[in-house]
């Protein structure tokens, strides 16, 4: 099988958001520390009729109608989530209502957890899977669903919530360059849920700020040493059209692709721009560790990256900036805006990608885009993704609104035994929703 790959997508977002610049405010941090600081414009989130489950259950039942795909074609589903909702049932087998109804039980594959990096594992397993023997001709699917909240405090305004389905299969317009992946993973405590009866994360900020760049190296150094052995050519920023990062928020973005290119500059100084090469040149000798805390080589790399910065990522910030940290699906969102911002120009070129989950997990990958045939190509990925559309049809929530919810949710993580109320004023028609759990924990979803 050729260019096994994305062959579809769709996303789902709750139509609730609260904006940074009020939450800013409310919360009595400085005016723009979220909105400039972090780089954040708007933050979506659950309230407390969806989750991540009916998120699932949303985005798959609207990929499979938008791209009429029968459920019995699907032969693998596999779920990226690190919102745990039961320590044994996985979220694929809540999903695997849509394909009981058509007869269709035959679906390999369950959940994979690993902070923001269980995506990655859903969507490479899929994709092993099709390019191996026990592939049976049929597609795969993969979801990534999560609902990212933090206890009050600095990381609150760095959630967000959002689930992506991608259909993956071969002849994709959006394929993997399966050689060049670069994997770095270690054991740290940088952010981690510990505590099974609360919803939020422990985390160490800074020390998962230093993490996923020193990951982001790692990968990356990885990457380029396993495209010079097939390609026999150095690879550099320029050999790729989009970089596309996991963003807990955009500011890390910035920094990010900042550190791309003072690697380019360390590999091989000629690779950058005069005028870079000597304002970089201060910072040449300093040791992994001294580059991590130089706060002033943040700053300078930032400044000199910022004109390529402009060409290659901002295209992918959308989504991200307007929704927050949607753990597993962050990235996978970031592409969606890509292929909503760029869609009629991105035949034949390749987008790099940079996975991360914290713990810690990290790959970084490629893409290379092809014309594909309809319904799976470039463009109907992007009309059906109805990215304005749906950011646009959203309802601005107040900040004491959505700290309610969150105190709300904060009670009912792990409750049994209530009703929600089934308020779906909000949700567009066909948005499944959360209605009662009963005595027995079980979970009863209905549909708009
Ligand atoms: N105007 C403009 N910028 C401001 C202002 C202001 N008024 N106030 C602060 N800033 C800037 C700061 O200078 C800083 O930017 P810099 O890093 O470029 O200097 C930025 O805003 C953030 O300010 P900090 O004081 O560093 O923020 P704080 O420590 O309070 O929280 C953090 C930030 C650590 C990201 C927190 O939100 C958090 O813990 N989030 C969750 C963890 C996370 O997302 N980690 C990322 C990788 S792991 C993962 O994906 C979950």
């Amino acid at each position: 099988v050729n260019d096994v790959g994305i062959l579809a997508m769709d996303i789902y977002f709750p139509p609730t958001c609260v904006q940074q610049e009020a939450l800013e405010a409310h919360d009595g941090a400085s005016k723009g520390k979220y909105t400039i600081g972090l780089g954040q414009e708007c933050m979506a989130f659950c309230t407390e009729v969806e989750d991540v489950i009916s998120m699932s259950l949303t985005v798959v039942t609207s990929l499979l109608e938008k791209y009429q795909i029968d459920p019995k074609q699907i032969g693998r589903l596999e779920v990226g989530s690190e919102t745990v909702i039961d320590k044994s049932k996985s979220i694929k087998t809540w999903i695997m209502q849509i394909f009981e109804e058509s007869g269709n039980t035959d679906v390999e594959g369950v959940d994979s957890t690993n902070a923001c990096y269980g995506g990655t594992a859903a969507l490479f397993n899929c994709v092993n899977w099709v390019e191996s023997s026990s592939w049976d001709g049929r597609y795969g699917l993969v979801v990534c669903t999560d609902s990212a909240v933090y206890a009050e405090g600095p990381a609150r305004p760095t959630g967000g919530a959002a689930a992506i389905a991608m259909l993956i299969g071969p002849n994709a317009p959006i394929s993997f360059e399966s050689k060049f992946r670069g994997t770095h993973m270690t054991h740290v405590y940088d952010f981690y849920k510990p505590n099974l009866a609360s919803e939020y994360p422990v985390v160490d900020g800074k020390l998962s700020q230093t993490c996923y760049l020193m990951a982001l190296d790692s990968c990356y150094k990885r990457f380029c040493s396993k495209f010079e052995k097939f390609e026999g050519k150095q690879f550099s920023i320029s050999d790729a059209d989009y970089f596309v990062f996991h963003s807990p928020y955009n500011k890390l973005v910035q920094k990010s692709f900042a550190r791309l290119y003072f690697n380019d500059y360390l590999r091989n100084s000629s690779v950058v721009e005069k005028d870079a090469r000597e304002k970089l040149e201060q910072f040449s000798n300093l040791t992994g560790d001294e580059s991590y805390q130089s706060r002033e080589l943040e700053k300078v790399s930032q400044q000199v990256s910022k004109p390529l910065y402009d060409v290659k990522v901002q295209p992918s910030t959308l989504l991200p900036k307007q929704i927050g940290n949607m753990y597993t699906a962050s990235i996978y969102a970031a592409f969606a805006s890509v292929i909503h911002n760029k869609y009629s120009t991105l035949m034949g070129q390749r987008i790099v990608m940079f996975s991360y989950g914290s713990g810690l997990s990290s790959t970084m990958f490629s893409f290379k885009l092809q014309d594909g045939q309809h319904p799976f190509n470039i463009s109907n990925i992007a009309s059906v993704l109805n990215v304005s559309e749906k950011l646009e049809k959203r309802h601005v929530i107040s900040p004491e609104n959505f700290v309610e919810t969150l105190k709300l949710m904060e009670h009912r993580y792990g409750a049994k035994g209530f009703e929600t109320s089934k308020d779906t004023s909000l949700l567009s028609p066909g948005t499944f929703y959360l209605v009662n759990v009963d005595s027995m924990y079980r979970r009863y979803y209905a549909k708009k």
